[in-house]
Parts: structure tokens; sequence; C-alpha cells
């Protein structure tokens, strides 16, 4: 799956909804989470985030990797 971290936080832009070909990116409240169920890895939602908050799960950053945990737990998966 891939994973949303910190700087969708405030920011929640959005984009990466519009171009996600099986919307599964959902409003969480603070920002936006993906469903690590539904998504198919297809990369589309990275180059759309203007604050380049989405990644790979395999890339997440050292210091954004408690949002992995968060992702995932949010859909009970
Ligand atoms: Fe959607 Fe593709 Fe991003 Fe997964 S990687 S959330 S399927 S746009
Ligand atoms: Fe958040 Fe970036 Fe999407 S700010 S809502 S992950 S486009």
């Amino acid at each position: 799956t891939h994973i949303i971290t910190s700087p969708c936080i405030g920011t929640k832009d959005q984009a990466c909804t519009e171009v996600c070909p099986v919307e599964c990116i959902y409003d969480a409240g603070e920002m936006y989470l993906i469903h690590p169920d539904e998504c198919i890895d297809c990369g589309a939602c990275v180059p759309a985030c203007p604050v380049s908050a989405i990644f790979p799960e395999e890339d997440v950053p050292a210091e954004e990797t408690p949002f992995i945990a968060r992702n995932y737990e949010f859909f009970g998966a």
C-alpha cells in the first residue's frame, strides 16, 4: 500500500483523491488516509500531492513511520 504522512495534516489538498483510480483515499479528520486493502500501488497519487506527503510503505521516511500504523488502524486492517 501507499501511506500518507504528516505534511497532509493542515493541508488536505485532496489532489490525491482526484487521481486515485480506485478511490481508496478517505477523509480521516485532520488528514487523509489510504485504505491498505484497496490501494493497488499504482503510484499516481505520489506526484499529485503538492506537499509530498505520500510514499510507498517501504519508502516511508524514518520520522514518519508512526503514520504506517495510524493508516492501518484507521481502517481496522
Ligand atoms: Fe490510489 Fe494508486 Fe495512490 Fe494507491 S498508489 S492510493 S491506488 S493513487
Ligand atoms: Fe493530503 Fe497531499 Fe492528498 S496534502 S489530501 S496527501 S494531495
